[in-house]
């Protein structure tokens, strides 16, 4: 009994000592290789870069490629096809060129990391280019400089541009729901019959279980419309107008512009 209860607790207390990473401490070496070994891998840690040491991983001074996007530095080595030395997108290599990915200008001189001033559009670009590196490569770390300080920390200017593209995706987001609540109309025109505008369980491509009927539609403060399907339950909404000379139950209007 009392051997029993020896050799339970020893295996605790081996358990435990794996579970919190101790085991290197005391354990023979054996039994040390065998469980450290399996154990899981540590994800490495990121590192920092200045732009010197970022400009070095050109696949010359050193063997691997990296780039800055964001501030965030990636090892592209392995789509050297692209990046490599007199490839297409060599010029991203070394160097935090955030701006050209959107302005597609491949000139080291007007390489640029400012992308504050960008409109939401290519904000959301620029982040889907990150993300497409973060998908696809390693991140090696971050770049100290317009976007991250000596310490990891995101600056000012990178807080700056980072709640410019969080209200960028909002305002995406926004407009998706006006879209589904207010699904655009189909639009055509001929010589004969003029336009006409209607509605169906898909027009504007929004996927629904209700058709609608085509009513000018005005934007907050604006005095532009568009035309929009509109569901029953928004029909009395101050905001939407009916079309002079169509019944305002009919799912197509012939329209004057
Ligand atoms: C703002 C302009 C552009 C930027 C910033 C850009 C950037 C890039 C980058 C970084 C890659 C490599 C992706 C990877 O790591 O796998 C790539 C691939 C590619 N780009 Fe562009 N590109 C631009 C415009 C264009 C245009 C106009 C064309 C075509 C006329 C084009 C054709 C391609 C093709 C075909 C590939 C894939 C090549 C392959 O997989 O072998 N790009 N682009």
């Amino acid at each position: 009994m009392l051997k029993k209860a020896v050799i339970f607790t020893s295996l605790l207390v081996l358990l435990f000592a794996v579970w919190t990473d101790k085991a290197s401490d005391f354990l023979p070496a054996v039994i040390r290789q065998f469980f450290i070994q399996r154990s899981p891998a540590q994800p490495s840690r990121e590192v920092l870069l200045t732009l010197e040491e970022l400009q070095l991983y050109n696949g010359k001074d050193r063997p691997e490629l990296y780039l800055s996007i964001l501030g965030e530095v990636f090892d592209v080595t392995k789509g050297a096809k692209h990046y490599g030395d007199g490839c297409q997108y060599n010029f991203f290599v070394g160097k935090d060129a955030s701006r050209n990915f959107i302005t597609g200008n491949f000139n080291d001189e007007d390489a640029s990391d400012q992308v504050a001033d960008l409109s939401h559009d290519k904000l959301l670009s620029l982040k889907q280019w990150k993300q497409f590196y973060r998908k696809h490569y390693t991140k090696v770390g971050k770049l100290i400089g317009t976007y991250y300080d000596e310490n990891g920390q995101l600056t000012p200017h990178g807080k700056v541009v980072k709640d410019r593209i969080k209200a960028a995706k909002q305002k995406e987001k926004d407009a998706d729901l006006q879209k589904r609540i207010f699904p655009p109309c189909n639009l055509e025109w001929t010589q004969e019959t003029g336009t006409r505008v209607w509605c169906t369980e898909l027009s504007g491509g929004i996927s629904r279980d209700w058709v609608g009927v085509p009513r000018q539609l005005y934007e907050p403060g604006s005095k532009s419309y568009r035309c929009a399907c509109i569901s029953d339950e928004n029909k009395e909404l101050g905001s939407i107008k009916e079309y002079d000379d169509c019944d305002p139950t009919s799912t197509s209007c012939f329209i004057k512009i």
